[in-house]
Protein backbone atom coordinates (compact mmCIF):
# COMPACT_ATOMS: atom_id res chain seq x y z
CA UNK A 1 0.00 0.00 0.00
CA UNK A 2 1.43 3.85 -0.70
CA UNK A 3 2.23 5.07 2.26
CA UNK A 4 0.07 9.20 2.45
CA UNK A 5 1.28 11.98 1.73
CA UNK A 6 0.44 13.34 4.61
CA UNK A 7 2.26 10.49 6.26
CA UNK A 8 5.64 11.46 4.54
CA UNK A 9 4.91 9.37 1.04
CA UNK A 10 4.73 10.95 -2.59
CA UNK A 11 1.11 13.17 -3.31
CA UNK A 12 -1.10 11.86 -6.21
CA UNK A 13 -0.93 15.51 -7.53
CA UNK A 14 1.83 17.91 -7.56
CA UNK A 15 2.88 20.85 -9.20
CA UNK A 16 -0.35 21.22 -10.73
CA UNK A 17 -3.07 24.01 -10.32
CA UNK A 18 -5.86 23.39 -7.83
CA UNK A 19 -8.51 22.00 -9.97
CA UNK A 20 -10.93 23.94 -11.76
CA UNK A 21 -13.87 26.37 -10.88
CA UNK A 22 -13.64 28.41 -13.60
CA UNK A 23 -16.37 29.93 -15.87
CA UNK A 24 -16.98 28.25 -19.26
CA UNK A 25 -16.39 31.40 -21.39
CA UNK A 26 -15.79 30.69 -24.79
CA UNK A 27 -15.65 33.03 -28.01
CA UNK A 28 -19.49 32.89 -28.26
CA UNK A 29 -19.51 34.92 -24.66
CA UNK A 30 -16.69 36.90 -25.74
CA UNK A 31 -18.39 38.08 -28.61
CA UNK A 32 -21.80 39.04 -26.77
CA UNK A 33 -20.20 40.74 -24.20
CA UNK A 34 -18.05 42.74 -27.00
CA UNK A 35 -21.72 43.17 -28.80
CA UNK A 36 -23.56 44.80 -25.77
CA UNK A 37 -20.35 47.23 -25.09
CA UNK A 38 -19.75 48.56 -28.57
CA UNK A 39 -23.37 49.38 -28.05
CA UNK A 40 -23.12 51.23 -25.38
CA UNK A 41 -25.71 49.35 -23.66
CA UNK A 42 -24.44 48.12 -20.06
CA UNK A 43 -26.88 48.18 -18.15
CA UNK A 44 -30.42 45.94 -18.40
CA UNK A 45 -31.65 46.18 -21.84
CA UNK A 46 -32.46 44.18 -24.92
CA UNK A 47 -30.28 41.32 -24.39
CA UNK A 48 -31.87 40.93 -21.21
CA UNK A 49 -35.32 40.18 -22.68
CA UNK A 50 -33.94 37.83 -25.07
CA UNK A 51 -32.30 36.13 -22.33
CA UNK A 52 -35.33 35.94 -20.31
CA UNK A 53 -37.25 35.04 -23.73
CA UNK A 54 -34.33 31.97 -24.32
CA UNK A 55 -34.74 30.64 -19.96
CA UNK A 56 -38.68 30.58 -20.39
CA UNK A 57 -38.69 28.37 -23.70
CA UNK A 58 -35.75 26.39 -22.77
CA UNK A 59 -37.83 25.35 -19.20
CA UNK A 60 -41.19 25.25 -20.70
CA UNK A 61 -42.44 28.40 -18.19
CA UNK A 62 -44.91 31.39 -19.15
CA UNK A 63 -42.43 33.82 -17.61
CA UNK A 64 -38.80 34.71 -16.59
CA UNK A 65 -36.86 37.10 -15.41
CA UNK A 66 -33.27 37.76 -15.05
CA UNK A 67 -32.14 39.65 -11.35
CA UNK A 68 -28.96 39.83 -9.99
CA UNK A 69 -28.13 36.88 -8.13
CA UNK A 70 -29.69 33.56 -6.63
CA UNK A 71 -30.07 35.26 -3.53
CA UNK A 72 -32.49 38.29 -4.67
CA UNK A 73 -34.44 35.98 -6.60
CA UNK A 74 -35.19 34.27 -4.24
CA UNK A 75 -36.06 37.50 -2.48
CA UNK A 76 -38.45 38.73 -5.03
CA UNK A 77 -40.74 35.83 -4.89
CA UNK A 78 -41.02 35.50 -1.30
CA UNK A 79 -41.88 39.30 -1.68
CA UNK A 80 -44.26 38.22 -4.50
CA UNK A 81 -46.08 35.99 -2.30
CA UNK A 82 -46.55 38.79 0.09
CA UNK A 83 -44.49 36.29 3.05
CA UNK A 84 -44.19 39.15 6.04
CA UNK A 85 -43.75 39.68 9.91
CA UNK A 86 -45.46 37.30 11.77
CA UNK A 87 -45.68 34.61 9.03
CA UNK A 88 -43.58 31.32 8.59
CA UNK A 89 -41.92 30.11 5.96
CA UNK A 90 -40.55 26.09 6.13
CA UNK A 91 -37.27 25.84 5.00
CA UNK A 92 -34.15 22.92 3.96
CA UNK A 93 -31.33 22.62 6.89
CA UNK A 94 -28.89 20.91 4.05
CA UNK A 95 -28.06 24.24 1.59
CA UNK A 96 -26.30 27.26 1.41
CA UNK A 97 -27.37 29.96 3.72
CA UNK A 98 -29.80 32.15 1.09
CA UNK A 99 -32.07 29.30 0.94
CA UNK A 100 -32.86 30.33 4.44
CA UNK A 101 -31.72 33.84 5.31
CA UNK A 102 -34.40 35.03 2.34
CA UNK A 103 -37.40 34.65 5.00
CA UNK A 104 -35.46 36.96 7.14
CA UNK A 105 -35.26 39.88 4.41
CA UNK A 106 -39.48 39.48 5.13
CA UNK A 107 -39.49 39.49 8.62
CA UNK A 108 -40.49 36.35 8.82
CA UNK A 109 -39.59 33.48 10.87
CA UNK A 110 -37.57 29.75 8.62
CA UNK A 111 -38.99 26.43 10.24
CA UNK A 112 -36.55 24.08 9.69
CA UNK A 113 -38.15 20.62 8.51
CA UNK A 114 -35.85 17.66 8.31
CA UNK A 115 -34.27 16.25 5.16
CA UNK A 116 -34.78 12.37 3.52
CA UNK A 117 -31.51 10.74 4.91
CA UNK A 118 -30.97 9.28 1.21
CA UNK A 119 -31.22 12.12 -0.84
CA UNK A 120 -30.75 15.22 1.55
CA UNK A 121 -33.53 16.73 -0.24
CA UNK A 122 -36.55 18.20 1.85
CA UNK A 123 -38.67 15.14 3.84
CA UNK A 124 -42.41 15.57 3.08
CA UNK A 125 -43.21 13.95 6.10
CA UNK A 126 -41.19 16.13 8.29
CA UNK A 127 -42.73 19.48 6.58
CA UNK A 128 -46.16 18.39 7.25
CA UNK A 129 -44.82 18.00 11.36
CA UNK A 130 -43.73 21.61 11.20
CA UNK A 131 -46.89 23.28 9.60
CA UNK A 132 -48.81 25.66 11.92
CA UNK A 133 -51.17 27.98 11.38
CA UNK A 134 -49.01 30.84 10.97
CA UNK A 135 -47.17 28.52 7.53
CA UNK A 136 -47.50 30.65 4.34
CA UNK A 137 -44.74 29.25 2.35
CA UNK A 138 -42.22 25.83 1.65
CA UNK A 139 -38.79 26.11 0.07
CA UNK A 140 -37.77 22.76 -1.33
CA UNK A 141 -33.71 23.03 -2.47
CA UNK A 142 -32.96 20.58 -5.07
CA UNK A 143 -29.43 20.28 -3.83
CA UNK A 144 -26.26 19.20 -5.43
CA UNK A 145 -28.67 18.64 -8.54
CA UNK A 146 -31.17 16.35 -6.68
CA UNK A 147 -35.15 16.47 -7.45
CA UNK A 148 -37.08 17.12 -4.43
CA UNK A 149 -39.99 14.65 -3.65
CA UNK A 150 -42.48 17.54 -5.25
CA UNK A 151 -45.80 15.62 -5.36
CA UNK A 152 -46.35 15.12 -1.54
CA UNK A 153 -45.06 18.59 -1.06
CA UNK A 154 -47.59 20.32 -3.73
CA UNK A 155 -50.03 17.88 -2.11
CA UNK A 156 -49.16 19.84 1.26
CA UNK A 157 -49.21 23.06 -0.27
CA UNK A 158 -52.76 22.71 -1.76
CA UNK A 159 -54.16 21.72 1.56
CA UNK A 160 -53.10 24.06 3.53
CA UNK A 161 -53.35 26.65 0.69
CA UNK A 162 -49.21 27.37 1.00
CA UNK A 163 -47.06 28.80 -1.18
CA UNK A 164 -44.17 26.73 -2.96
CA UNK A 165 -40.86 28.64 -3.78
CA UNK A 166 -38.42 26.01 -5.59
CA UNK A 167 -34.90 26.95 -5.03
CA UNK A 168 -32.84 26.00 -8.35
CA UNK A 169 -29.40 27.19 -7.77
CA UNK A 170 -27.75 23.97 -8.11
CA UNK A 171 -30.16 22.22 -10.45
CA UNK A 172 -31.33 23.69 -13.57
CA UNK A 173 -31.86 21.14 -15.87
CA UNK A 174 -32.74 18.32 -13.79
CA UNK A 175 -36.50 16.85 -13.46
CA UNK A 176 -39.19 15.76 -11.50
CA UNK A 177 -42.04 13.07 -13.28
CA UNK A 178 -40.86 14.29 -16.40
CA UNK A 179 -41.04 18.19 -15.41
CA UNK A 180 -38.22 21.02 -15.19
CA UNK A 181 -37.10 21.38 -11.90
CA UNK A 182 -38.19 25.25 -11.20
CA UNK A 183 -41.59 24.74 -13.11
CA UNK A 184 -43.58 22.76 -10.56
CA UNK A 185 -43.84 25.19 -7.40
CA UNK A 186 -45.77 28.63 -7.65
CA UNK A 187 -41.85 29.99 -8.83
CA UNK A 188 -38.63 28.53 -9.11
CA UNK A 189 -35.27 29.97 -8.41
CA UNK A 190 -31.68 29.86 -10.08
CA UNK A 191 -28.26 31.33 -9.52
CA UNK A 192 -25.86 31.65 -12.35
CA UNK A 193 -22.33 32.81 -9.70
CA UNK A 194 -19.76 31.11 -11.28
CA UNK A 195 -19.39 27.24 -10.69
CA UNK A 196 -22.91 26.82 -11.55
CA UNK A 197 -24.20 25.10 -14.17
CA UNK A 198 -24.23 28.30 -16.53
CA UNK A 199 -22.44 30.77 -15.67
CA UNK A 200 -22.89 35.10 -15.69
CA UNK A 201 -20.51 35.70 -12.87
CA UNK A 202 -22.87 36.65 -10.35
CA UNK A 203 -26.42 36.57 -11.64
CA UNK A 204 -29.71 34.77 -11.18
CA UNK A 205 -33.74 34.31 -12.47
CA UNK A 206 -36.73 33.91 -11.37
CA UNK A 207 -39.81 31.79 -13.60
CA UNK A 208 -43.32 31.24 -12.79
CA UNK A 209 -46.21 30.37 -15.01
CA UNK A 210 -48.18 32.89 -12.78
CA UNK A 211 -49.66 35.78 -14.85
CA UNK A 212 -49.71 37.92 -11.32
CA UNK A 213 -46.87 36.43 -9.78
CA UNK A 214 -44.99 37.50 -12.19
CA UNK A 215 -45.96 41.09 -12.36
CA UNK A 216 -45.52 41.43 -8.49
CA UNK A 217 -42.27 39.65 -9.15
CA UNK A 218 -41.55 42.31 -11.90
CA UNK A 219 -42.22 45.14 -9.50
CA UNK A 220 -40.48 44.02 -6.71
CA UNK A 221 -37.09 43.56 -8.94
CA UNK A 222 -37.75 46.84 -10.09
CA UNK A 223 -38.37 49.50 -7.60
CA UNK A 224 -42.16 48.29 -7.78
CA UNK A 225 -42.43 49.73 -11.52
CA UNK A 226 -45.53 48.23 -13.02
CA UNK A 227 -44.14 46.16 -16.24
CA UNK A 228 -46.54 47.49 -18.43
CA UNK A 229 -45.98 51.06 -18.18
CA UNK A 230 -42.15 50.99 -17.88
CA UNK A 231 -40.69 53.85 -17.18
CA UNK A 232 -43.92 56.09 -17.00
CA UNK A 233 -44.25 54.31 -13.42
CA UNK A 234 -41.09 55.92 -12.39
CA UNK A 235 -42.89 58.17 -9.71
CA UNK A 236 -45.46 56.34 -7.97
CA UNK A 237 -43.68 54.16 -5.72
CA UNK A 238 -46.61 52.42 -3.81
CA UNK A 239 -44.52 49.61 -1.84
CA UNK A 240 -41.19 48.93 -0.40
CA UNK A 241 -39.24 48.31 -3.32
CA UNK A 242 -35.92 47.82 -4.51
CA UNK A 243 -33.47 47.02 -7.55
CA UNK A 244 -32.21 43.37 -7.63
CA UNK A 245 -31.96 43.97 -12.17
CA UNK A 246 -29.31 42.31 -14.12
CA UNK A 247 -26.85 44.49 -16.50
CA UNK A 248 -27.21 43.46 -19.82
CA UNK A 249 -23.91 41.92 -20.28
CA UNK A 250 -24.21 39.14 -17.48
CA UNK A 251 -27.79 38.83 -19.80
CA UNK A 252 -25.23 38.79 -22.93
CA UNK A 253 -23.29 36.04 -21.68
CA UNK A 254 -26.36 33.96 -19.82
CA UNK A 255 -28.45 34.14 -23.48
CA UNK A 256 -25.20 32.04 -24.59
CA UNK A 257 -25.00 30.15 -21.84
CA UNK A 258 -28.59 28.97 -22.35
CA UNK A 259 -26.93 28.02 -25.99
CA UNK A 260 -25.07 25.39 -24.89
CA UNK A 261 -26.71 24.54 -21.72
CA UNK A 262 -27.76 21.32 -22.27
CA UNK A 263 -23.68 20.44 -23.36
CA UNK A 264 -22.77 21.84 -20.31
CA UNK A 265 -25.05 19.35 -17.93
CA UNK A 266 -23.56 16.45 -20.24
CA UNK A 267 -20.19 16.72 -19.04
CA UNK A 268 -20.32 17.73 -16.15
CA UNK A 269 -23.07 14.24 -15.72
CA UNK A 270 -20.05 12.45 -17.78
CA UNK A 271 -17.45 13.32 -15.52
CA UNK A 272 -19.72 12.61 -12.27
CA UNK A 273 -20.35 9.06 -13.75
CA UNK A 274 -16.58 8.46 -14.23
CA UNK A 275 -15.79 9.25 -11.04
CA UNK A 276 -19.30 6.94 -10.07
CA UNK A 277 -17.17 4.02 -11.60
CA UNK A 278 -13.81 4.70 -9.60
CA UNK A 279 -15.07 5.15 -6.41
CA UNK A 280 -17.88 2.76 -6.69
CA UNK A 281 -16.12 0.03 -5.24
CA UNK A 282 -14.12 1.80 -2.68
CA UNK A 283 -13.93 0.47 1.65
CA UNK A 284 -15.49 3.14 3.43
CA UNK A 285 -17.09 5.10 0.39
CA UNK A 286 -20.71 5.27 -0.44
CA UNK A 287 -22.17 7.04 -4.03
CA UNK A 288 -24.72 9.09 -3.39
CA UNK A 289 -28.16 7.24 -4.82
CA UNK A 290 -30.11 8.68 -6.79
CA UNK A 291 -33.77 9.11 -6.83
CA UNK A 292 -36.30 7.10 -8.87
CA UNK A 293 -38.60 9.88 -9.41
CA UNK A 294 -36.55 12.62 -11.57
CA UNK A 295 -33.19 12.86 -13.40
CA UNK A 296 -30.54 14.98 -11.48
CA UNK A 297 -27.94 16.94 -12.95
CA UNK A 298 -24.48 17.74 -11.45
CA UNK A 299 -23.37 20.60 -9.70
CA UNK A 300 -20.80 19.35 -7.20
CA UNK A 301 -19.95 15.73 -6.78
CA UNK A 302 -20.48 14.21 -3.09
CA UNK A 303 -19.92 10.77 -1.68
CA UNK A 304 -20.73 9.74 1.87
CA UNK A 305 -18.38 8.39 4.17
CA UNK A 306 -18.45 5.70 6.52
CA UNK A 307 -16.68 6.94 9.88
CA UNK A 308 -16.64 3.52 11.80
CA UNK A 309 -15.00 1.72 8.27
CA UNK A 310 -12.62 4.63 7.75
CA UNK A 311 -12.03 5.26 11.46
CA UNK A 312 -12.17 8.79 10.94
CA UNK A 313 -14.36 11.69 11.01
CA UNK A 314 -14.62 13.79 7.62
CA UNK A 315 -12.10 16.48 8.16
CA UNK A 316 -8.83 13.96 8.83
CA UNK A 317 -10.15 12.86 5.01
CA UNK A 318 -10.03 16.18 3.70
CA UNK A 319 -6.99 16.90 5.47
CA UNK A 320 -5.45 13.78 4.10
CA UNK A 321 -7.10 14.60 0.40
CA UNK A 322 -5.26 18.01 0.65
CA UNK A 323 -2.03 16.50 1.78
CA UNK A 324 -2.67 14.32 -1.79
CA UNK A 325 -3.20 17.67 -4.41
CA UNK A 326 -7.13 16.87 -5.04
CA UNK A 327 -8.62 19.06 -2.19
CA UNK A 328 -8.57 22.72 -1.02
CA UNK A 329 -8.93 23.42 2.59
CA UNK A 330 -9.75 26.75 1.90
CA UNK A 331 -13.32 24.96 1.41
CA UNK A 332 -12.99 24.50 5.63
CA UNK A 333 -14.85 28.02 5.77
CA UNK A 334 -16.83 27.94 2.96
CA UNK A 335 -20.10 26.30 1.16
CA UNK A 336 -18.16 23.61 -0.09
CA UNK A 337 -18.21 22.58 3.51
CA UNK A 338 -21.83 22.00 4.63
CA UNK A 339 -22.56 22.83 8.16
CA UNK A 340 -26.29 22.57 8.63
CA UNK A 341 -28.45 25.59 8.79
CA UNK A 342 -30.25 25.56 12.17
CA UNK A 343 -26.91 25.30 13.53
CA UNK A 344 -25.85 28.77 11.91
CA UNK A 345 -25.06 31.29 14.80
CA UNK A 346 -27.82 33.65 13.10
CA UNK A 347 -30.50 31.14 14.03
CA UNK A 348 -29.16 29.59 17.15
CA UNK A 349 -28.49 33.58 18.86
CA UNK A 350 -31.76 34.52 16.62
CA UNK A 351 -29.92 37.69 15.54
CA UNK A 352 -31.70 40.43 14.21
CA UNK A 353 -31.38 43.59 12.20
CA UNK A 354 -30.03 45.86 14.38
CA UNK A 355 -29.15 43.85 17.26
CA UNK A 356 -32.45 42.80 17.50
CA UNK A 357 -34.33 39.24 17.92
CA UNK A 358 -36.62 40.47 15.69
CA UNK A 359 -38.10 38.84 13.72
CA UNK A 360 -37.90 35.46 16.28
CA UNK A 361 -39.01 37.54 18.89
CA UNK A 362 -41.37 39.91 17.73
CA UNK A 363 -44.81 41.43 18.61
CA UNK A 364 -45.91 40.18 14.88
CA UNK A 365 -44.87 37.05 15.71
CA UNK A 366 -47.53 34.51 17.66
CA UNK A 367 -45.48 31.51 17.75
CA UNK A 368 -42.44 30.23 19.48
CA UNK A 369 -39.20 28.57 17.23
CA UNK A 370 -35.73 27.65 19.18
CA UNK A 371 -33.08 26.84 16.84
CA UNK A 372 -30.25 23.98 17.91
CA UNK A 373 -29.21 20.46 17.73
CA UNK A 374 -31.39 17.76 17.47
CA UNK A 375 -33.86 19.55 15.01
CA UNK A 376 -32.94 18.37 12.34
CA UNK A 377 -31.23 15.18 13.06
CA UNK A 378 -30.54 13.47 9.01
CA UNK A 379 -29.10 17.20 8.27
CA UNK A 380 -26.86 17.34 11.15
CA UNK A 381 -25.55 13.45 9.85
CA UNK A 382 -25.06 14.10 6.42
CA UNK A 383 -23.14 16.90 7.85
CA UNK A 384 -20.86 14.86 9.16
CA UNK A 385 -20.52 11.97 6.24
CA UNK A 386 -21.24 13.78 3.13
CA UNK A 387 -18.54 15.11 1.98
CA UNK A 388 -18.48 17.66 -1.30
CA UNK A 389 -15.05 15.74 -3.18
CA UNK A 390 -15.07 18.07 -6.05
CA UNK A 391 -16.70 20.15 -8.94
CA UNK A 392 -17.43 18.64 -11.77
CA UNK A 393 -16.88 21.62 -14.08
CA UNK A 394 -16.61 20.93 -17.89
CA UNK A 395 -13.24 22.29 -17.98
CA UNK A 396 -11.70 19.10 -15.81
CA UNK A 397 -9.49 17.10 -17.61
CA UNK A 398 -9.49 13.39 -17.58
CA UNK A 399 -6.17 13.85 -15.47
CA UNK A 400 -8.04 15.85 -13.10
CA UNK A 401 -10.42 13.22 -12.41
CA UNK A 402 -8.14 10.29 -12.44
CA UNK A 403 -6.15 12.41 -9.65
CA UNK A 404 -9.31 12.85 -7.93
CA UNK A 405 -9.81 9.63 -7.93
CA UNK A 406 -6.79 7.74 -7.49
CA UNK A 407 -6.49 10.10 -4.16
CA UNK A 408 -9.86 9.11 -2.79
CA UNK A 409 -8.78 5.73 -3.52
CA UNK A 410 -5.37 5.96 -1.86
CA UNK A 411 -6.72 7.95 1.36
CA UNK A 412 -9.75 4.95 2.01
CA UNK A 413 -7.62 1.65 1.52
CA UNK A 414 -4.93 3.66 3.53
CA UNK A 415 -7.81 4.74 6.13
CA UNK A 416 -9.45 0.98 6.34
CA UNK A 417 -5.98 -0.52 6.73
CA UNK A 418 -5.34 2.07 9.93
CA UNK A 419 -8.38 1.40 11.11
CA UNK A 420 -8.51 -2.29 11.04
CA UNK A 421 -4.51 -1.65 13.02
CA UNK A 422 -6.07 0.14 15.43
CA UNK A 423 -3.99 3.01 14.61
CA UNK A 424 -5.55 6.31 15.45
CA UNK A 425 -5.99 9.28 12.86
CA UNK A 426 -5.27 12.42 13.94
CA UNK A 427 -4.48 14.60 11.10
CA UNK A 428 -6.09 17.63 11.64
CA UNK A 429 -4.95 20.55 13.63
CA UNK A 430 -6.56 22.09 16.19
CA UNK A 431 -6.49 25.43 13.65
CA UNK A 432 -8.54 22.94 11.23
CA UNK A 433 -10.80 21.99 13.59
CA UNK A 434 -11.40 25.70 14.74
CA UNK A 435 -12.63 26.84 11.75
CA UNK A 436 -15.60 24.10 11.82
CA UNK A 437 -16.10 24.03 15.09
CA UNK A 438 -18.77 26.48 15.81
CA UNK A 439 -20.86 23.62 14.93
CA UNK A 440 -19.62 21.50 17.77
CA UNK A 441 -19.95 24.76 19.84
CA UNK A 442 -23.70 24.73 19.29
CA UNK A 443 -24.04 21.54 19.99
CA UNK A 444 -22.43 21.44 23.14
CA UNK A 445 -24.28 24.89 24.46
CA UNK A 446 -27.83 24.73 22.88
CA UNK A 447 -29.14 20.92 23.37
CA UNK A 448 -33.06 21.42 22.68
C1 LIG B 1 -28.98 26.29 -3.02
C2 LIG B 1 -28.56 27.71 -3.24
N1 LIG B 1 -29.47 28.69 -3.08
C3 LIG B 1 -29.14 29.98 -3.27
C4 LIG B 1 -27.88 30.34 -3.68
C5 LIG B 1 -27.56 31.79 -3.82
O1 LIG B 1 -27.19 32.15 -5.11
P1 LIG B 1 -26.23 33.42 -5.34
O2 LIG B 1 -24.88 33.04 -4.85
O3 LIG B 1 -26.27 33.61 -6.81
O4 LIG B 1 -26.81 34.57 -4.59
C6 LIG B 1 -26.90 29.34 -3.88
C7 LIG B 1 -25.52 29.58 -4.31
O5 LIG B 1 -24.80 30.39 -4.37
C8 LIG B 1 -27.24 27.99 -3.64
O6 LIG B 1 -26.34 27.03 -3.80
Amino acid sequence: MKTLAIDGGAPVRSNKPSLVEADIFEQAEMDALVRVASQKKLRRAEAALEYEKSIAAYFGVKHAIAVSNGTTALHVALAAFGIGPGDEVIVAPYTFIASDTCVLEQNAVPIFADVDPRYLTLDPADVARKITKHTKAIIPVHILGTPVDMDPIMELARQHNLWVLEDCAQAPGASYKGKRVGTIGHVGTFSTISGKITSTGEGGFVMTNDGALFEKMWGYHDFARKRSLGAASKFHWGLPCTNYRITNMQAAIGLEQMQKIDRLIAKRDENAKYLDSRLRDLPGINLMPKPDWGERVYYYYAIRIDRQALGSDMLNFAVALAAEGVYDLGYLGTTRWIIPQHLQPVFVNKSGYGGTRCPFECPWYEGHVEYGPGLCPEAERACDEVFWLSSVNPLLEQQDLDDIATAVEKVATAFVAKQRAGIPIRYATDDQRARIEFMERARAEHSL
